[in-house]
């Protein structure tokens, strides 16, 4: 039988991100070993602040164009101590999400089996949420500027962009989501009440999409009473779907109160599959524990999960999300998770979970 072959660029970034996804790529090569049919192919690549100190840039001429002949994108995280994060951010992850039009970033959160309760009377099965948060547009638009700079009189604007095909998009994928979940429950988050005009037409989108979808019921929340809700009432949520800034947010809340940022993964999708998907945990370069051995990997690993479900290979998938929920059920876990295990022991847990020692 022919073996399968993906492409796969590797961008392991800064911080914890360079430790995370070394542990990423030992997993992912166990569990082709393990399940066999397919081949994974690396191509680890130096995109980062290492790379921006010693050249000046944290790409490569023409590194856009590289990309896209991948089937999917692992990373890491980008962020450096003697770096601005605005010049990090936007040298590295944030145009990779646009230009590659990865409309979706999908977050999950869950209380798993092992968890020590993070919020008052939430138990595993009371907080199993899907978070969508909007990916290439709203907050995060990059349009704005600075004039007048160093002056009194200094001015500078963000300027949010909400496009009515850009919510669409969002939205009803969000929809699919809630519908193709048990409860059917989608939250629809904005802050319609002060932003009048693109998060009026944000609301306003979600009421038509709600037409393709009897079967889906679903609320509106303002963003704000929405961290109130999360805490206090976390079981009266499923599916939900928010602008960039506020899933930025909301997501960290959301890794907050169910376990911790060190288990949240993330995908940044285009549906539509004609640019590379990007897989990568929420969290960031973490400065005050790189280097330690200390950074929970089960973020990262969990994210290359999330990739080989999105490259049809379901069975290692799951074979790679059963061994991080056992080890984390089995209470072999890093301090994140109030356990005492490093980076590198929690990695040969979840390795011996997949080759079944
Ligand atoms: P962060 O996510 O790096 O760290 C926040 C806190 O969570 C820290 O106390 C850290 O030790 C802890 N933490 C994060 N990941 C963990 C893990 N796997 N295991 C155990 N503990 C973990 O966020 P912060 O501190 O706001 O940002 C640090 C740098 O990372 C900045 O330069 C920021 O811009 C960048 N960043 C990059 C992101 C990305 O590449 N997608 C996302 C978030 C931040
Ligand atoms: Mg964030």
């Amino acid at each position: 039988m022919p073996v399968r072959q993906h492409n796969i660029a590797v961008i392991a970034g800064d911080g914890i991100g360079i430790e995370v996804t070394a542990s990423t790529l030992e997993v992912l090569r166990a569990v082709q070993k393990k399940v066999g049919g397919f081949e994974l192919k690396f191509d680890e690549l130096d995109y980062g602040s290492a790379r921006y100190k010693a050249k000046g840039s944290y790409t490569p001429e023409g590194w856009l164009e590289h990309l896209r002949k991948f089937d999917a994108i692992f990373f890491g995280a980008v962020g450096d101590p003697d770096v601005p994060d605005h010049i990090s951010l936007w040298d590295l992850i944030l145009p990779m999400r646009q230009k590659f039009q990865q409309y979706v970033n999908v977050r999950p959160s869950a209380i798993l089996p092992g968890i020590p309760a993070r919020i008052t009377n939430a138990q595993v099965g009371d907080l199993d949420w899907v978070i969508v948060r909007e990916n290439t547009e709203g907050e995060y638009a990059g349009q704005g500027g600075r004039t007048h700079v160093g002056t009194p009189w200094e001015t500078a604007t963000e300027v949010s962009i909400f496009t009515r095909r850009g919510v669409e998009r969002v939205m009803r994928f969000a929809f699919e989501i809630a519908q193709k979940r048990p409860r059917k429950l989608l939250t629809v988050v904005s802050k319609s009440n002060a932003q009048r005009y693109g998060l009026v037409l944000w609301d306003e989108v979600a009421e038509l999409v709600s037409k393709d979808f009897p079967d889906v019921k679903w609320d509106k929340m303002l963003v704000d009473a929405m961290t109130v809700r999360m805490v206090s009432k976390p079981k009266s949520l499923d599916t939900i779907v928010t602008t960039n800034l506020h899933g930025d947010i909301l997501s960290d809340l959301a890794a907050g109160v169910s376990g911790s940022i060190g288990i949240a993964h993330s995908s940044s999708l285009d549906p539509t599959r004609e640019s590379p998907s990007l897989f990568e945990p929420v969290h960031g370069a973490a400065f005050d524990i790189m280097g330690k051995n200390l950074a929970n990997p089960i973020a990262a690993i969990m994210s290359a999960a999330e990739m080989l479900r999105w490259l049809g290979e379901n069975q290692a998938a799951e074979i790679v999300e059963n061994a991080c929920k056992t080890s984390i059920a089995n209470g072999q876990t890093t301090g994140d998770l109030g356990g005492k295990l490093k980076t590198s022991e929690v990695t040969q847990v979840v390795l011996e979970l997949i080759e079944g020692k």
